[in-house]
This record gives C-alpha cells, structure tokens and sequence, in this order.
C-alpha cells in the first residue's frame, strides 16, 4: 500500500467509489446524486491537497483532502476528507491514511484540524476519537439519515 499525492489523471479511479459512498447518504452533507464532474470539482479542488492510496496492484483504493478550514487570519486551521472503496472497508485504510494525513498537515504548518460535519452514527467517529479528536458540539438532528432518520453532526477537533 503506498500514499502518494493525487494528480488530475488518478479522478476516473477514485469517482466509482466517491459516488457509491455520497450516493448512500450516510457520511458526508454532499447531494447523494452530486454529477461527477460537480463531485470533480469538489475533491479534486485546486485549493486542496489531495492523497491517494494505492494498493500492491495499483488500484487506487481510497483518498483524502487537505484544506484550509477557514480563511485570512484562520487559514492556519485545516479541514480533511477521508474515502476508503466501501468493499475495502474495516481493513485499516482509513487510519493508515488518516495518521499521514494529520502528519502532512502538521508538516505543511497547520495549527490544527477541524471536522464540520461528522454525521454522529459513522463508525467513523470512533477512528477520529481514537487519533486525538475530540466532539466540540454536535448540531441536533441536522442530517437526514437514510436508516436512522435524523442525526447529530458533529463538530470535532484535534490540535497538531
Ligand atoms: C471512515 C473510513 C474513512 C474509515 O476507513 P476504513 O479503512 O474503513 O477504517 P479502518 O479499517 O482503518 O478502521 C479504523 C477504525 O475505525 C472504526 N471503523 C471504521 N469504519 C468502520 C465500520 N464500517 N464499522 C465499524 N468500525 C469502523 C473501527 O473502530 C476501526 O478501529 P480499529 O482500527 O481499532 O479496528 C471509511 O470507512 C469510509 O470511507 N467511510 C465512508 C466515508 C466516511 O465516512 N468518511 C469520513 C467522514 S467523517
């Protein structure tokens, strides 16, 4: 398995699995039918640092982003988004790619790292509580959850 910086060309092979993951509905505040190129523009944001995982074959198996979190005087706090291929899923991807992530960004001079939306039912929560973040607040019932109805967001943060 190899972490490497995404380039423009690696989109068609992580599109499959970003759309299966916002098709769903579960995870992320995006529009479950968010167009590919829509979704391109998103991820593959020039403002954004963009990773890879690829695996022994070359598959590109999940991808993450860096970004400031806010702007100006703020700018100094990042945001992040994680994907692992959903049948990948559980096999230690995420944190993988999640502890490069959170080094890069201590690297790239980032004070600290701020997730907005974190739909309080993702088994995800407990990857983050897990790596140092903590739950600031948690938005009641903001998210309308496909099996679950609506659920918190919550808001989470960790320093570098
Ligand atoms: C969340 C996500 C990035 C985690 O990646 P992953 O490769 O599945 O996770 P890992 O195998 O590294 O698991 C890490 C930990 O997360 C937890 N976890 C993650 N996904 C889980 C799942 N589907 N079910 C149960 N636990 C899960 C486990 O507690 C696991 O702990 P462990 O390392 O002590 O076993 C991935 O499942 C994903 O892309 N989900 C859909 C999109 C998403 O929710 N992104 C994050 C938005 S906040």
């Amino acid at each position: 398995m190899q972490i490497r910086e995404a380039a423009a060309e690696d989109w068609p092979r992580i599109w499959p699995f970003w759309h299966r993951i916002v098709a769903a509905g579960e995870t992320y505040t995006w529009d479950r039918d968010t167009s590919e190129e829509a979704a391109r523009s998103l991820w593959m944001n020039p403002a954004k640092q963009v990773y890879v995982v690829e695996d022994e074959t070359g598959a590109i198996v999940a991808s993450a982003f860096v970004t400031p979190n806010y702007g100006g005087p703020a700018a100094g706090i990042a945001n992040a988004g994680f994907m692992v291929d959903p049948d990948l899923a559980g096999r230690g991807i995420g944190r993988a790619l999640a502890g490069h992530v959170v080094e890069a960004a201590r690297g790239a001079g980032y004070r600290g790292m701020v997730f907005n939306a974190v739909v309080e039912t993702n088994p995800a929560v407990k990857l983050w509580l897990s790596l140092g973040f903590e739950i600031l607040g948690t938005v009641p019932e903001a998210f309308d959850h496909p099996r679950h109805g609506r659920v918190g967001l919550h808001v989470m943060y960790r320093a570098l």
